[in-house]
């Protein structure tokens, strides 16, 4: 089928790569013309495992990027939205980009004659698609939807780094429908993948993509709670959730506590839910726990250290990890911002280490000290937390003799103290 992709950020590009490879004729529309020649050059705008080689493979073949709507919607039957929802300033989510797009591909569609459809692929709110992009559709393209005008949502699951991987293996595929003609045009498109489609409609798709996301975020929330608790008697949680999640009803994943969970999803979509609960006059309390739980969960490794450490002010402190998880150099909602926040408002003389995420961090904390290894960030240091799940990090032993004080917070539970050497070893929750 030939399918157009708006938005060429890591949801769209993915998108595109994913569809270039299932066959399809892509192409992608940003209004960037820089991702534009990027793509067009074989280069993704963002880094996914896999993407560049997939990229490679299809683009000048089955895919190609522009910035001319008319020219993409004439050349294909149907467009997906994979815009940015950033939170406005209130928590809620901002659909001016999602709006903006919905009325360049309406004008696209008004000076073409044959039938086209239009998914949102966007994380939107239950009734978005409906309310807000169905008539903007609606007013620009001249068209009634449901008719000559296809309209359908398809959320996405996919985690960054091994969003390739999840989309051409999925658990799960949704696509929410106002017809069945759309319905059966987004479903066709995913018959090369080996997984069964969940057709329901635009609203429910829209939920579920809330639901999995807020149902995760909780599954931490809780394990992180259960830690703090098993803490205090002295458990090992870990030891505990490993069995727990033995029940085939609960599952292993996600129970591992810790700072917390940051990116550019779950914080932002509890709380797109948790509104739109409210704007419903319906008070979503544990939603609300959930978020509390988040945010609290990272100043206790402060005052874990605190304990042991008193006086902070003019201290130096090692903070590894910076990302918002391993193996990316996002740091949207990254759990260590609240605590080099907090540890600069007690005066420490901080020293963060990362493997990607530095720069991105600089934009934030320009006036602390980044270091160029885990090594460097330790020598002299009096502590040290430890605050993303990189792999590199597991394996630190003798750097921490460098350390004035070896004194050790471990965030993630990446580190045993059995196998450290006279290092101070306290985790979060065990
Ligand atoms: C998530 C969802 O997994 C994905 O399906 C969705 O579409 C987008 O949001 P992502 O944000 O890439 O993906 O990250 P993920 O790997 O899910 O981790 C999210 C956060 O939770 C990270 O900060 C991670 O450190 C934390 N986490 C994860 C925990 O604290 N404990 C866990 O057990 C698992």
């Amino acid at each position: 089928m030939r399918v157009s992709i708006v938005g060429s950020g890591y949801v769209g590009s993915v998108t595109a790569a994913c569809f270039a490879e299932l066959g399809h004729e892509v192409i992608c529309i940003d209004i960037d013309e820089e991702k534009v020649r990027q793509i067009n050059d074989g280069y993704p705008p963002v880094w996914e495992e896999g993407l560049e080689e997939l990229m490679n493979k299809h683009v000048g073949k089955n895919l190609i990027a522009t910035s001319d709507y008319d020219y993409a919607v004439q050349n294909t039957d149907v467009s997906f939205i994979c815009v940015g929802t950033p939170s406005s300033d209130n928590g809620e989510i901002d659909l001016s980009i999602v709006a903006a797009a919905s009325k360049s591909l309406g004008e696209s569609i008004a000076s073409k004659n044959a039938y086209h459809t239009v998914v949102v692929k966007s994380t939107v709110v239950p009734g978005t698609t409906e309310g807000v992009v169905r008539s903007i559709l609606e007013e620009y393209s001249a068209r009634k939807a449901g008719e000559t005008l296809g309209l359908a949502m398809n959320p996405e699951f996919l985690r960054e780094g091994r969003a390739v991987h999840d989309f051409l293996n999925p658990d799960k595929i949704v696509v929410g429908s106002l017809d069945r003609r759309s319905d059966s045009i987004v479903s066709g498109l995913y018959r090369d993948i080996d997984c069964e489609v969940t057709s329901v409609n635009l609203r429910t798709a829209e939920m579920i993509k809330y639901v999995n996301n807020a149902f995760l975020a909780t599954k931490i929330s809780f394990a992180n709670e259960v830690g703090n608790i098993c803490k205090r008697l002295g458990i090992d949680t870990y030891q505990v959730m490993d069995a727990v999640g033995r029940d085939f009803r609960i599952n292993p994943a996600f129970l591992n506590s810790g700072a917390g969970f940051g990116g550019s999803c779950f914080p932002k979509d509890v709380r797109a839910l948790i509104g739109s609960a409210k704007d419903l006059d319906y008070y979503p309390s544990l939603l609300e726990s959930v978020i509390e739980v988040n945010e609290l969960q990272p100043l206790q490794m402060v005052e874990i250290l605190e304990d042991k450490l008193p006086e902070i002010k003019d201290k130096r402190i090692a903070v590894l990890g910076l990302a918002f998880k391993n193996d990316t150099d996002d740091i949207r909602e990254s759990r260590s911002i609240p605590v080099i926040r907090k540890l600069l408002e007690k005066g420490a003389d901080i020293h963060a280490y990362d493997p990607l995420a530095a720069d991105n961090m600089k934009k934030v904390f320009p006036d602390i000290t980044y270091a160029s290894s885990a090594q460097e960030a330790l020598e002299g240091a009096q502590a040290c937390l430890l605050m993303t799940e990189w792999d590199e990090f597991r394996k630190l032993n003798t750097e921490f003799d460098s350390m004035d004080r070896k004194l050790l917070v471990d965030g993630r539970y990446l580190l045993d103290p059995e196998e450290l050497e006279d290092v101070e070893y306290e985790g979060l929750c065990w």
